[in-house]
């Protein structure tokens, strides 16, 4: 498997287990603010459909099924679990710290310039959602 390869699987698996995080974070916090369980959760339903994305490019690229959806969800429910005890403004920092490395990852990506053009469509598709989630922490905590 060569580089690309493993980063288009890898990118698959981030995203479904970050619908499982989100889906989580979204049912613990529903009542944080109004409607932020269902931002939250909202979220999820893009990287779930970015998995999705990542997937399909996958097949036609390699033509091999990634089979490890659920299984990614899981472990993303998991962490979801694993740190109820941390406090929501820590989680949601760490959350859209990640968010805008990946944005900053995906420009520097286009920016330099991406030989596969249906690569090129998937990074334009999903770049304007993870921008959004990069505002997550700002979307909860930053009018305090
Ligand atoms: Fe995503
Ligand atoms: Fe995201």
């Amino acid at each position: 498997m060569d580089k690309f390869q493993a980063e288009i699987r890898s990118s698959f698996r981030t995203e479904m287990f970050a619908f499982g995080l989100y889906t989580v974070l979204g049912n613990q916090y529903k009542s944080f603010k109004p409607n932020f369980g269902e931002h939250l959760k909202e979220a999820g339903k893009q990287e779930h459909m970015h998995g999705r994305i990542f997937r399909q490019f996958y097949k036609k690229q390699y033509n091999i099924d990634l089979k490890e959806e659920k299984l990614c969800i899981a472990f993303g429910k998991l962490m979801g679990y694993a740190l109820t005890p941390m406090p929501l403004s820590k989680k949601l920092k760490m959350i859209s710290d990640n968010e805008a490395n990946v944005v900053v990852k995906i420009e520097k990506q286009i920016t330099d310039g991406v030989d596969n053009k249906d690569y090129l469509k998937v990074l334009k598709r999903i770049l304007p959602d993870e921008i959004a989630h990069s505002k997550i922490y700002d979307d909860a905590f930053g009018d305090k």
